[in-house]
């Protein structure tokens, strides 16, 4: 999935607005055919981090793939574990989605642990330009609704309608 620049590369100061930019650009091109759905994370009310999923062709494909983001601080307490379980009932139980897909880089423990834990499977390893220079192996996942592992976090969805609506599901 596309993400905004990290904040190990980005310029300092440019972050927040690289951050913005990008949530606009894709809010404001937001189709069936193509979309990012980029959900904020909050705890206490303020927004820690973010879980998306990126489609193409959706309507054919139902499928999709996740990415995610937390603030440091708030990385190691199980966060990033249940957004992505609350991210995944969302997708199978109210928007469609027969498959979920994931990536993570190999010098990812945490990223791949979260998908260990939540039940997708592996794929294939692409070889991927990260830096300058720079070869990184990149693990492909799999997520099907027989192996999501939900855990024992209710998850209550609400607003799932307008978004079934903009996603064309529920056109006559
Ligand atoms: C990836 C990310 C969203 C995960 O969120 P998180 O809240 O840190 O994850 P959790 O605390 O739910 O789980 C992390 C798991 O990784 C494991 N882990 C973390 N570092 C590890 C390491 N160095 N070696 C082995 N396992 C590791 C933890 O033990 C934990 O598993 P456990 O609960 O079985 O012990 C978060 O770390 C993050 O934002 N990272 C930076 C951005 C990023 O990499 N995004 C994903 C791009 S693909």
């Amino acid at each position: 999935m596309a993400r905004p620049r990290s904040d190990e590369d980005a310029p300092a100061g440019q972050l927040s607005r690289n951050t913005a930019a990008y949530h606009w650009g894709k809010r404001s091109t937001f189709s069936p055919e193509d979309f990012c759905l980029d959900l904020a994370v909050l705890l206490d009310g303020r927004v820690i981090g973010c879980q998306g999923v990126a489609a193409k062709h959706f309507p054919v494909t139902r499928t999709g793939e996740t990415g995610s983001w937390l603030g440091r601080e708030f990385q190691g307490r199980g966060i990033g574990t249940a957004m992505r379980r609350a991210m995944c009932a969302l997708l199978f139980d109210h928007l469609g989605f027969e498959e979920i897909t994931s990536a993570a880089f190999l010098d990812n423990p945490a990223s791949l642990a979260v998908s260990r834990k939540v039940g997708y499977q592996p794929t294939g390893i692409s070889r991927i330009k990260r830096r300058e220079g720079e070869l990184a192996l990149n693990q492909g996942l799999v997520l099907t609704p027989d192996d999501f592992v939900r855990g024992d976090v209710a998850v209550e969805v609400t607003g799932a309608a307008p978004v079934r609506s903009f996603l064309g599901l529920d056109a006559a």
